[in-house]
């Protein structure tokens, strides 16, 4: 009896062993539509990052309603799994401009640990994009509810696409297309994160968008894209070891169109025993607004290169920071 029972024991051991490892590797899909818990399409396009307690928060436009998206929140364990958290942001409610005279893109998520705060910077902008402004909204909560603080074009400023930086030391940075889409502005915030203090211009007169920066050891990766609408471009990538000075010369990485894609985040997935980055990008307009896909590829910085692949599915383990292709995908 009691051999019995004690093989019974190991084989559930294992079977919870097997199945606990297993639970870790999840399959990322690109090309379709993602749903959440309830079954829902996920809305959240151009999407900003935050990575609190072991849980990833995708904040993005929600563009079921075309031309007035609201700001949703999802969050994930695994960035496969994603819980609708809630529309962060409203239109006519976060603000009354929202929705009519003006629009969000692009929102991004920072938590400020002076102040305990978090902040999200995005792309305010009019129907015609003439406003070319920037607007910030804070909560005491990650979830919500966020409110409204200030939006305008900063330090006087004319600015459209965007994304956030951290450094090591804390010091936020919101960066984003300036001066008619002429070049890049590097804007030191303040230590609150709630204003620009200071601005850099980069890569001047090169007409670039979608800015997403990552600092691996010592050398800041950028990325970004040409200023084409919603029609893809070549992905190209800018090094330095100083965020305001140095970025080397763009070089296109990956095909002709980024895989059909445009980046909206860079993310840094650290894990037991290795570290993965993830490019997250859009496919907009596939065929509609509402229908652009959320597209995630491994993107391999390892000594100084730049891989970057398209892959139709890889398997994910958050875990421990580890990728592989699918069998699909081989
Ligand atoms: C793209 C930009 C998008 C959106 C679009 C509108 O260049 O990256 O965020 O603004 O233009 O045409």
């Amino acid at each position: 009896m009691n051999i019995l029972k004690s093989s019974f024991c190991t084989v559930c051991t294992l079977l919870a062993t097997i199945f606990s490892t297993h639970a870790q590797w999840v399959t990322i899909v690109n090309g379709q539509m993602w749903t959440d818990t309830d079954g829902n399409e996920v809305q959240a396009h151009g999407a900003g990052f935050l990575n609190l307690n072991d849980t990833w928060y995708m904040i993005g436009e929600d563009r079921t309603d075309r031309w007035h998206p609201d700001v949703n929140m999802y969050s994930s364990k695994d960035l496969k799994t994603w819980k609708f958290e809630g529309k962060i942001i409203k239109n006519g409610v976060s603000h009354p401009d929202l929705g009519s005279e003006r629009m969000i893109e692009r929102p991004k998520l920072l938590h400020c640990k002076k102040t305990g705060k978090f902040v999200i910077w995005c792309h305010w902008e009019s129907r015609n994009y003439g406003a070319s402004e920037a607007a910030v909204f804070v909560s005491d909560s990650i979830t919500g509810p966020y409110k409204y603080h200030w939006s305008g074009r900063p330090l006087g400023i004319k600015s459209r696409d965007c994304n956030v930086f951290v450094d090591d030391d804390d010091t936020a940075y919101f960066i984003s297309t300036i001066e008619e889409n002429q070049h890049l502005g590097l804007f030191k915030l303040s230590d609150d994160y709630l204003s620009a203090v200071e601005c850099t211009e980069l890569f001047k007169w090169q007409r670039r968008e979608a800015p997403a920066i990552v600092k691996i050891k010592n050398t800041y990766h950028m990325l970004s894209s040409a200023c084409t609408g919603w029609e893809p471009s070549p992905c190209k990538l800018s090094q330095s070891d100083s965020l305001s000075e140095g970025w080397s010369e763009l070089r296109q990485i990956g095909n002709h169109n980024a895989f059909d894609s445009q980046p909206a985040s860079i993310l840094k997935i650290g894990g037991t025993s290795d570290t993965t980055y993830l490019y997250v990008g859009d496919r907009w307009m596939d065929p509609g607004l509402p229908e652009s896909k959320t597209i995630i590829l491994p993107i391999d910085f390892s000594d100084g290169n730049c891989q970057f692949e398209y892959i139709e599915s890889f398997n994910l383990n958050i875990k421990e920071g580890t990728w592989q292709p699918t069998d699909a995908s081989r």
